[in-house]
C-alpha cells in the first residue's frame, strides 16, 4: 500500500513575503507593480498552506495584514487590478439567471457496487482485460458533495462548470471563486510547467460541523433549514449573488483531471501528486494505492468504519484504475468507464412511521416540534426522534402524524426527516398544528406570521427554567458537574428551585430529599455549585446567561468589547452595531434581554452572591490573538492546565506539538522531545521568565 501522506510540498519558495516588515517600499507605479505580484504570490501560497495542507506557517493575523496591504496597494494603483488576484474572490455582480455551458467531455457516473463479491467481479475481469498479474488502484472516498468542472487557462482559473446532466451544465464561475480551496492562479513551480489549458473535477461539500452552525444559525433566523450538507452545498452554489455564496462555508477536494496523459500524467497518483503542488487540495490522508484485492476489501472496510469520524460526509468508496493507459484500455461503457467502480456504504437512509409530534420547549421559551418516530436502525443507530424545525417546515413538506417518512441520518448531523410518503397513506393520517397553549405551562404560545417561530410566553414556565439551568451549568458556560437533566427535573419539580439564583440556596437537606442522592453525592454537587462563584471570566458568565443569538463566539466578541457587565447593561444598540460581527438581531436581542426585569434580577442576584468576573480585558494591545505556543517540561508558577487555560483566555493558541506554525516554544524544566523539534525547525524558544517578560510586554499581568 503506498499512499500520499508523504508527498507534501516541503520546501517553502523564496521571494514570498511571510510578513508586512519584509516588504519594500512603494515609491511608483513600477515598484508597486513588483510588490503587487509578489504579494499575490505570497497571499496564494499562504492560502496553499493554510487550505489545501492545513499547514501554515504564518499566524492568522500576519495574514490578515499582507492581504490589507494588497488591498491598500491595488486601491491607490487601480491599473494594477487583476481577476485572479486573492482580493477579488467575492465578485459582486448579482446574475439574474446562471448560464449554460457543454462539458469539453462528458461528466459521467460510476457504477455503484453493494457487496464484495461485486468488487471481486470487478477485479478479476481487469486483471483479464488488461492480461495483467497484478494492477493498481488508486483507492479514494467517495465524497458526498456536489461536482463541478474547473478550467484553468494559463494557470488561472477561468469558468466553473456544475455537473449538470453530464453533457451540460450551468456557469457558476463567480460562486466557485469564494472557495478558497479553489485556486484562483495556480502555482508556479521551476520544473513542470502549467500546461495552458487545464480542466480538472472534483466536488465540492461542506464539513458537518460548518454544516451544523449554519442550518443552526438559518433555524435561528427564521430561514428554511436544509436536510443535509449535500443539499445546503447545491443550494449555496446556486446563489445568483456570488457574496451570498462565499459566507457559505465550503469546501473543495479535486478527484479527476481531463486528458490526464496528454497533459503527461502516468497514472492518477502521479496527478494527485502533481495538481497537489500547483496549488489544488487532495485528500492526502485518505487516498491510498493498492494492488491486492484483500487489501481494496480492508479499504472499504476502514472507510466505512472511519465515516463518522471524518469531518466530511461520504457515502462510499471510489476505486480507480491507477495507470491511464490502462484506463484507456478499459475504456467506458454506455454512461460508466469501465476503469472505476463506486462501492457504496449501506444507506444512511430508512422509512419509519411517524408516531407523533410533540413540542420541545428552549430555554427562551422557543418551541420546536420534533417527530416521534417507529424505532428504525440507520447505519447502527438507532433512531427514535427529528426535528421538524417549524410549522412552516410541516406544511411545506406536507408531513402528517402516521405518515410513513423518510428518514436521513448524517454523522452528528440531528436525524431529518426528508420527506413524507404519500402513497402509503391510509387516510388515517392527520394533518398537525402548533398548539395554542405551552405543552408544559398551559401559557399562550405565539406564533409568527410566516409559521417559522412558536414561542411560549411565560418567563417562568418550567420547561425554559429547566433549559436555563441547564445552559447554565453547561461545560462551556458555568461548568457545573453533576447537574444533569433528571436532577434538574427533579429540582423543579419539588419546588426547590425557580430560577438561576435559588441554585445557589439549595441545601443538603433538600438534596438528600432526592431519589438518587447520598451524602456524598449531596456534597459534591454542593460544592460544585458553589465552587462556580469564583474565577470565571465575563465571557463564560454572558454565555452561561443564555442571550438569545449570543453563544460562546459573540460572548466572547461583547467581553472583548466591553470591560464590565455594568458597561454591557448600558450598550445601546448603537453602540452595539458599532463591533464588527453585530449585525441588528443580535444587537436588538441583547439590548432586549438587558431590559427585561427579570434578567436584570437574576443578574443582580448572582453579583450579589459574590460571583468573580474577572474580564481579562482583552484589546488588541494586550492580546495574544494571533500568536501560538508549545510548552515542554515543568513550570515553576502555573500547571499545565493553568498555562495553557491562560494562553487561550487572552486569545493565543496552544498547539500540541512544534510545526512552522508556532510562535514559540515555551521550555520549562525537564524538556522533552518538543524541545529537539523547535531546534530543528528554527522555531524559537522561550524560558520561564522570557514568557513571563513577552506578558509583561503585551501589558498582561500573569495570573
Ligand atoms: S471520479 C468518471 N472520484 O461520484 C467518473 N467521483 O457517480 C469520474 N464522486 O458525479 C468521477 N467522490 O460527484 C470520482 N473520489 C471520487 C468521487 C467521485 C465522489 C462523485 C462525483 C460523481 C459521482 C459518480
Amino acid at each position: 500500500m503506498m499512499n500520499m501522506r508523504s508527498s507534501k510540498r516541503k520546501e517553502i519558495p523564496s521571494g514570498i513575503y511571510n510578513s508586512i516588515d519584509e516588504i519594500e517600499s512603494v515609491e511608483n507605479k513600477k515598484t508597486a507593480q513588483k510588490v503587487v505580484s509578489k504579494l499575490r504570490d505570497s497571499i496564494r501560497y499562504h492560502d496553499y498552506r493554510y487550505y489545501a495542507e492545513s499547514n501554515p506557517i504564518i499566524s492568522d493575523s500576519r495574514y490578515d495584514e499582507l492581504f490589507s496591504k494588497l488591498q491598500e496597494l491595488e486601491k491607490k494603483y487601480p491599473e494594477l487590478q487583476s481577476d485572479s488576484s486573492p482580493t477579488q474572490r467575492i465578485g459582486s455582480e448579482l446574475l439574474e439567471a446562471f448560464e449554460k455551458d457543454e462539458h469539453s467531455s462528458p461528466m459521467r457516473s460510476l457504477k455503484a457496487i453493494h457487496g464484495k463479491k461485486e468488487l471481486k467481479s470487478f477485479y478479476d475481469r481487469n486483471l483479464k482485460e488488461l492480461n495483467e498479474n497484478t494492477v493498481e488502484y488508486s483507492s479514494e472516498p467517495k465524497y458526498d458533495g456536489v461536482a463541478v468542472e474547473l478550467i484553468y487557462t494559463e494557470g488561472v482559473f477561468q469558468k466553473g462548470i456544475t455537473r449538470g446532466d453530464g453533457t451540460t451544465g450551468e456557469v457558476i464561475t463567480d460562486n466557485l471563486k469564494t472557495i478558497k480551496d479553489i485556486p484562483l492562479k495556480l502555482l508556479q513551480v521551476q520544473k513542470s510547467k502549467i500546461p495552458s489549458q487545464l480542466i480538472v473535477r472534483g466536488e465540492v461539500y461542506m464539513e458537518k460541523d460548518s454544516f451544523n452552525e449554519f442550518n443552526e444559525e438559518r433555524r435561528r433566523m427564521g430561514e428554511s433549514v436544509f436536510a443535509n450538507p449535500r443539499n445546503a452545498t447545491s443550494g449555496s452554489l446556486r446563489q445568483l449573488d456570488p457574496s451570498e455564496t462565499a459566507k457559505r462555508p465550503l469546501r473543495f477536494f479535486l478527484y479527476e483531471c481531463t486528458k490526464a496523459m496528454e497533459q503527461g500524467f502516468e497514472t492518477q497518483f502521479e496527478m494527485f501528486q502533481k495538481l497537489g503542488i500547483w496549488g489544488f487540495r487532495i485528500n492526502r490522508d485518505n487516498i491510498q494505492i493498492h494492488t491486492n484485492f484483500e487489501k481494496l476489501y480492508d479499504y472499504y472496510q476502514t472507510m466505512e468504519a472511519q465515516r463518522e469520524k471524518l469531518p466530511y460526509e461520504i457515502d462510499g468508496v471510489v476505486f480507480k484504475v491507477n495507470s491511464f493507459f490502462f484506463q484507456k484500455k478499459l475504456g467506458t461503457r454506455s454512461r460508466n468507464p469501465r476503469w472505476a467502480i463506486a462501492y457504496k456504504f449501506k444507506s444512511k437512509r430508512n422509512t419509519t412511521q411517524l408516531r407523533n409530534i410533540i413540542m420541545q420547549v428552549g430555554r427562551t421559551g422557543q418551541l420546536t416540534p420534533v417527530a416521534i418516530l417507529d424505532p428504525v436502525t440507520i447505519g447502527g443507530v438507532t433512531i427514535t426522534r427529528a426535528s421538524l424545525h417549524n410549522q412552516s417546515e410541516i406544511d411545506n413538506k406536507d408531513i402528517r402524524i402516521g405518515d410513513i417518512v423518510l428518514v436521513e441520518r448524517a454523522g452528528d448531523v440531528i436525524p431529518q426527516i426528508i420527506k413524507s410518503i404519500p402513497e402509503k397513506r391510509t387516510g388515517k393520517e392527520e394533518r398537525y398544528t402548533i398548539p395554542e397553549n405551552c405543552p408544559m405551562c398551559s401559557s399562550n404560545i405565539v406564533i409568527s406570521d410566516d409559521k417559522k417561530h412558536a414561542r411560549c410566553t411565560n418567563l417562568d414556565c418550567p420547561a425554559q427554567l429547566r433549559e436555563r439551568i441547564l445552559h447554565f451549568a453547561s461545560r462551556g458556560a458555568m461548568d457545573i458537574n453533576g447537574l444533569g437533566k433528571k436532577t434538574v427535573e427533579k429540582l423543579i419539580r419539588k419546588h426547590y428551585i425557580s430560577s438561576i439564583p435559588s441554585l445557589f440556596k439549595l441545601t443538603k437537606e433538600m438534596l438528600l430529599k432526592l431519589e438518587g442522592f447520598a451524602d456524598k453525592s449531596a456534597d459534591n454537587l454542593l460544592r460544585e455549585i458553589k465552587g462556580c462563584l469564583s474565577d470565571h471570566s465575563l465571557d463564560r458568565f454572558l454565555y452561561a446567561l443564555g442571550i438569545p443569538l449570543v453563544g460562546n463566539h459573540l460572548a466572547r466578541v461583547l467581553s472583548q468589547n466591553f470591560s464590565s457587565i455594568d458597561k454591557l447593561f448600558g450598550a445601546t444598540r448603537e453602540k452595539l452595531l458599532q463591533i464588527d460581527e453585530i449585525g441588528p438581531e443580535i444587537a436588538n436581542s441583547v439590548v432586549n434581554f438587558f431590559s427585561e426585569e427579570q434578567n436584570l434580577e437574576t443578574i443582580s442576584k448572582l453579583l450579589d452572591l459574590g460571583i468573580s468576573l474577572e474580564n481579562p480585558l482583552i484589546s488588541a494591545s494586550n492580546s495574544l490573538e494571533g500568536y501560538s505556543f508549545v510548552f515542554t517540561g515543568r513550570l515553576d508558577n502555573w500547571t499545565r492546565d493553568e498555562v495553557e487555560n491562560f494562553v487561550e483566555k487572552y486569545g493565543g493558541r496552544v498547539l500540541s506539538s512544534v510545526s512552522r506554525n508556532t510562535d514559540y516554544v515555551v521550555v520549562g524544566k525537564d524538556p522533552g522531545s518538543k524541545l529537539n523539534d523547535a531546534e530543528q525547525k528554527g522555531i524559537p524558544r522561550l524560558t520561564e521568565q522570557d514568557f513571563l517578560d513577552l506578558l509583561k510586554k503585551k501589558d498582561i499581568s500573569p495570573k
